[in-house]
């Protein structure tokens, strides 16, 4: 009898143990699978927490977004705060950057950065982002926006219109004026008007490092 019991308290013991393996095994995923969804957290490290996520939507807020606005008299560190109406664009937004080789790198740099998404490369529009499904543009070439001012093209940038939203926090004043003359080239088959033939660099890397340096000594 005594012998017998002792037998059935050490199997218990091993069943127990291998019982409680499996289960935290299988708790913490650990074991059998694999899974794309976390492992049970006894203790969870801070991993998971509550955040909104930028351009999420948010039911906190009464305008259902998760990213604020800026506050009222909010100002850019650099730069101004750009406050034209579009009927004062046209004589207000005065461009006196100078068509240099630097400024029309620079222009293109930003352009195709910033704009061929969707204006495309040329800026007929039917950029990528248009081929998915996007608002096509209207070209920015067509002999209407030829004859459009350089502030307008500027007020365009600063202050968004309808679907298109402002540049103005992702282009400093100088670029948005660089770009202006780069779309001048656009319209004029490759060539600024001021300026003769190939005045534009197309090493990307090279105009890039041109520009920002020239655009950095200018604020
Ligand atoms: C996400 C797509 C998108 C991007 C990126 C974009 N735009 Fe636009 N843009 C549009 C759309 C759409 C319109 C037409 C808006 C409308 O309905 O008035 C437009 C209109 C314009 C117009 C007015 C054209 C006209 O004749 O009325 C100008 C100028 C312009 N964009 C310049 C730019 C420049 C310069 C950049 C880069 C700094 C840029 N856009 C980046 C989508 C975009």
């Amino acid at each position: 009898m005594a012998s017998n019991k002792r037998k059935f308290g050490f199997w218990s013991v091993v069943g127990l143990i291998a019982i409680s393996l499996f289960w935290v095994g299988l708790l913490s995923g650990n074991i059998l699978w694999t899974s794309d969804t976390p492992p049970l957290q006894i203790i969870d490290d801070m991993d998971n927490q509550p955040k909104v996520k930028g351009q999420s939507p948010s039911s906190f807020f009464a305008d259902g977004k998760a990213t604020r606005d800026p506050l009222e008299y909010t100002v850019p560190r650099n730069g101004t705060k750009y406050n034209v109406s579009l009927d004062d664009a046209n004589t207000k937004n005065i461009n006196t950057v100078p068509v240099t080789a630097e400024v029309l790198a620079r222009g293109k740099n930003r352009f195709e950065t910033m704009c061929t998404p969707c204006h495309n490369h040329d800026g007929k529009g039917n950029g990528l982002v248009v081929q998915k499904g996007f608002a096509n543009p209207p070209s920015l070439v067509r002999p209407e926006a030829v004859a459009y001012t350089d502030g307008k093209f500027f007020h365009v940038m600063s202050a968004g219109q309808n679907i298109m939203s402002s540049y103005a926090d992702k282009l400093s004043e100088l670029d948005r004026w660089c770009v202006v003359h780069y779309i001048r080239v656009l319209q004029n088959g490759g060539t600024h008007p001021k300026m003769s033939a190939k005045s534009i660099n197309t090493d990307n890397q090279t105009t890039a490092q041109a520009g920002t340096a020239k655009a950095a000594s200018a604020q």
